[in-house]
Parts: structure tokens; C-alpha cells; sequence
């Protein structure tokens, strides 16, 4: 294909494959008046955004042009199952009908109004949100860290206007290992370098506890200034890890002993991913404020929520929070196509259950390489011991050898590169029982109807990363954190497989 022009990229027959990393794609050179096409190759993709781009990411080597359901195909038609679902933006799958559906048919009616004006789409979208969650009412955002942003914005108002906190007191409680996004508020509460160094000074009043530590969030509660306590039921980017049975229950009880605002930022477990509709739902407790993002439109557009009820969220008055197009028409119908999507396919449950299957067998994995397996639902993690030493082995240099299995649709291809004949036949097994034949005519009728419904899931890697001297120093910015320990980071690279398809198609 190399070299080869084309005038459509969709002239390229999905099924043609090459080179995992030769495909091409047509492009037009923009130094022309007329447009000339022509097939770019994978590398030449990676090199053009190399050099316009700015190199705030470091993207695996695969340029991808297609996604349907479970799956994505790169530039030369090579299809790979995509483990990772935009972090779980995607759990409804790659350009869902009904999502596109909503937004095509609404994107060609209202696109924005600007909140200056009512749309006739909003206030469906409102009730139908609320109504779903039993909250009161919904504050409209598009990414996720919006969402955080506006729920420590309310929860300092309700702190001055309900707690009764001093002016400019208000303190928020977050837990070690957080991820809520990049926006200097949020990287403020983070305690991984590579987020915060060097984008000083930070926010005041944050402060850190330990995740899943009840003790010291108790201790740190009992400060009268504090007005919440942000966490994820799972820390996603940490690398899924996954608290005591009892932690959420107890933060709730502590929270409303005390007074303080529970802000469960469920924008990477919510919406099915963790086998319920939200990860708090495990424990049967209620949050005083949720924050959801990602597939709250399937991946398909920004949009992001948060619910609390009216004491919470009226104390914040017009003209002193919004964005300009958070709750436009496109995004509310979205948003209600991605929730019906979730409920109607019952894709809580399917998380659910797929999630103890592929965990039951990925404990079958040799401890030597595989220390521990973790999550709930489709939300899960894998820890690989390095093993420098082992050039052989899985887990020898693993993050490539994973980033190799993640990028082979071929898995066979993948064990044959990285692993010994041992390791390859424990991923086979892994990969390769137990289908019911209920569950396998439930595959072949959902494939029939042009779709996949199962949720793709998190693989995590994790290594220790060297504590930096610098830690410390970032968080004695303020006093008030230095009496905080800090333990050393864990660094994730994430892999993906689709366990439902892997089980049905490619063994
Ligand atoms: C738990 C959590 N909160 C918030 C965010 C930020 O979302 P966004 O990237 O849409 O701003 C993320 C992103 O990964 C996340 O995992």
C-alpha cells in the first residue's frame, strides 16, 4: 500500500490488510490550492502530528480511522479490539446507532444556543438524568474535569452559604493517587509529578489523605473548615484500585457525621462500567454530589454532569458558574441516547458478569508473572512483575510486551513475540473458555443486529516509580500539607482486550 494514491480513504477495502504500522490514508497538502489526495502511511501520520502538534501526549504507534462497537480499525484495515474504550468513555461501544443517531439528527436541527436562551432539549435531558439518579437537579458540563471543577465550586458555596465556614477557609479533603484531569485546580490535588511539577503555584485549601484509609479521613474530617471529600470509588488512573468492601459505606457515614460534602467523582466507573450503573451502587450508598463525563455520550461528544439536590446546588446563583456549551441540544440528546443505550441493553449487568468470568481466568495466570488481578465489572487490572532479568518471559520489560499484546490483532502473533511456549498456552487458556452456548447465540444474535454490546475493559499495568525528592516539596507549598505522607506513585500503562470477542471469535 505504501505509495499508493488514493483519492477516498473508504476506498481502501476494510478487509485489505498490511504491515500492522504501514497503513496509509489520504490527505490533502494543505500548501495546495487544489486538493491533492494521497495515501499517508501510519509513520508518516505519527511524523505530521509529531510536528504540528503539541507533545503533550506520547500515543501508542497505531493510527486508527474506524471504530464499530468493540472493535477499531488503522489506516491499512488491520482491526484490533480496543481494551481500552477511551478509558471507558465508550462502554456502549464504537459509534453507537442510536447515539449517532441523536446527535446527527439533532446536529442538523439545534446544534447551540448558548445558555443565554431555553432550548426545547434541556429540560427533557435534566429530568430524564435526575429522575434516573434521584437527584434533585443537574449542572451541565462537557469534559470531565469540568465536573470536578464545578463540584468544588459548589461545595466551597454550600461551605460558606449552608457549613457556615469562614470567607476563603473552605478546605477539600481528596485521597492519594487521585485523577480528575489537568486543569490547574485538579492537578493541584494530584500527587503524580508528571501532572503537577512545574505548574506551581497550585490551589490552596486541598489536602490529601490516604485512599481507603478510614482513620485519617476521619481525622481529617474532624477539621470544622472542611467542606468535602472528593474520591472515585476506584482510582481509574492510579490503576484500579479497588477499596475494602465497607470503605464508601463508612466514608457516607463520616461525611454526614461531619458535616462534609461526599463528592464521588464516578466520571471513569460510572455508567456501567463496574457492573453497576454507578460503582457507588456496589454498597448501596448515596454521594451528596456525582460527577459524570466519558460515556455519559458514549464517547461521541463532551459531556459531563453533576447531580446533587438543591441545598448543594442552588447556592450557586446565574451568572456564577456555566460554560458555553454545557447543556446544549446536541449534547442533552446525546446524553439521553447513551443513558437509554446503557439501561436497554442492560449493559450494568453484562459488566457484571463478563468481569467475574475474565477475572476467574485471568487468576489462572502464573503468579511469577501475573502478582494480582483486580476490579469490578469490566473495570480491571492486571499488575506484572518486571523482570528485567527475563528477557523471554511476559513479564520481562512489560510495558512493551504489553503494549505489543494490545496492539496485535493477532493474539497468537503477540504470545509468539513475547512469550515463552508456557506463557503463551496460559493466555490461551485464559482467553479461550468457558462460552455457553446460551451466551455464544446471545453473541451471534447481537452481531447479527450490526452490533456489540459487551463492554471492553481496563488491563493496568503498574510499576513502582521512584519517589521524587520533589513531592514533598510540592505539597509543603502550603503548610497545611506537610504533616501528609506520601506514598510513592504507581505509574500504569494500559492494555486492552476485549474478552467477550477474544472468547467468541478469535479461539
Ligand atoms: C476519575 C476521572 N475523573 C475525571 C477525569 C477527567 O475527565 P476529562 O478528561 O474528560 O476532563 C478523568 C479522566 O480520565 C477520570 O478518570
Amino acid at each position: 500500500m505504501k505509495g499508493m494514491f488514493l483519492q477516498l480513504s473508504r476506498a481502501i477495502p476494510p478487509a485489505l490488510r498490511c504491515g500492522i504500522h504501514s497503513g496509509t490514508r489520504p490527505v490533502s497538502t494543505a500548501a495546495s490550492k487544489k486538493r491533492v489526495e494521497r495515501l499517508l502511511t501510519s509513520e508518516e501520520i505519527y511524523a505530521r502530528e509529531g510536528k504540528h502538534g503539541a507533545h503533550n501526549y506520547h500515543p501508542l504507534p497505531v493510527a486508527l480511522e474506524r471504530g464499530e462497537g468493540i472493535y477499531v480499525w488503522d489506516v491499512g484495515g488491520n482491526r484490533y479490539f480496543d481494551f481500552l474504550s477511551a478509558y471507558s468513555a465508550v462502554n456502549q461501544g464504537h459509534c453507537h446507532p442510536k447515539i449517532i443517531a441523536a446527535l446527527t439528527s439533532q446536529a442538523s436541527k439545534l446544534t447551540l444556543t448558548s445558555r443565554a436562551f431555553y432550548n426545547d432539549v434541556l429540560g427533557a435531558y435534566a429530568e430524564y438524568i435526575t429522575n434516573m439518579f434521584g437527584y434533585d437537579k443537574v449542572l451541565p458540563m462537557n469534559t470531565g474535569v469540568e465536573g470536578g471543577e464545578t463540584a468544588c465550586k459548589l461545595a466551597r458555596k454550600w461551605a460558606y452559604n449552608v457549613k457556615g465556614i469562614p470567607k476563603n477557609k473552605a478546605k477539600i479533603i481528596f485521597a492519594e493517587g487521585n485523577f480528575w484531569g489537568r486543569t490547574m485546580a485538579a492537578i493541584s490535588s494530584s500527587t503524580d509529578p508528571s501532572s503537577y511539577e512545574g505548574f506551581g503555584p497550585y490551589m490552596p485549601g486541598f489536602e490529601l489523605v490516604p485512599f481507603n484509609d478510614i482513620p485519617a479521613l476521619e481525622k481529617a474530617l474532624q477539621d470544622q473548615n472542611v467542606a468535602a471529600f472528593m474520591v472515585e470509588p476506584i482510582q481509574g488512573e492510579a490503576g484500579v484500585v479497588v477499596p475494602d468492601q465497607g470503605y464508601l459505606t463508612k466514608v457516607r457515614e463520616l461525611c454526614t457525621k461531619y458535616n462534609v460534602l461526599w463528592i464521588a467523582d464516578e466520571v471513569q466507573t460510572g455508567l456501567a462500567r463496574t457492573g453497576r450503573r454507578l460503582a457507588v451502587d456496589h454498597e448501596d450508598v448515596r454521594p451528596d454530589v456525582v460527577i459524570l463525563g466519558k460515556a455519559l455520550s458514549g464517547g461521541v461528544y463532551p459531556v459531563s454532569a453533576v447531580l446533587c439536590d438543591d441545598e448543594i446546588m442552588l447556592t450557586i446563583k446565574p451568572g456564577e458558574h456555566g460554560s458555553t456549551f454545557g447543556g446544549n441540544p446536541v449534547a442533552c440528546r446525546v446524553a439521553i441516547a447513551a443513558l437509554e443505550v446503557m439501561e436497554e441493553e442492560k449493559l450494568a449487568d453484562n459488566a457484571q458478569r463478563m468481569g467475574e468470568k475474565l477475572r476467574a481466568q485471568l487468576n489462572k495466570l502464573p503468579k511469577d508473572i501475573v502478582t494480582t488481578v483486580r476490579g469490578k465489572g469490566l473495570l480491571n487490572a492486571v499488575v506484572i512483575k518486571e523482570t528485567k532479568g527475563q528477557p523471554k518471559k511476559l513479564g520481562a520489560n512489560s510495558v512493551k510486551t504489553m503494549h505489543k499484546l494490545m496492539f496485535h490483532k493477532d493474539l497468537a502473533l503477540a504470545c509468539r513475540v513475547t512469550t515463552t511456549a508456557a506463557h503463551k498456552a496460559s493466555l490461551f487458556t485464559v482467553f479461550g473458555t468457558e462460552v455457553s452456548e446460551e451466551e455464544e447465540a446471545a453473541g451471534r444474535r447481537r452481531r447479527s443486529g450490526g452490533r456489540d454490546v459487551g463492554l471492553s475493559l481496563h488491563c493496568w499495568m503498574e510499576r513502582r516509580k521512584k519517589k521524587k525528592k520533589n513531592d514533598q516539596e510540592k505539597w509543603d507549598h502550603n503548610g497545611s500539607h506537610r504533616n501528609l505522607s506520601l506514598r510513592p506513585q504507581n505509574t500504569e500503562r494500559s492494555f486492552c482486550m476485549s474478552y467477550k470477542r477474544i472468547q467468541t471469535e478469535l479461539i
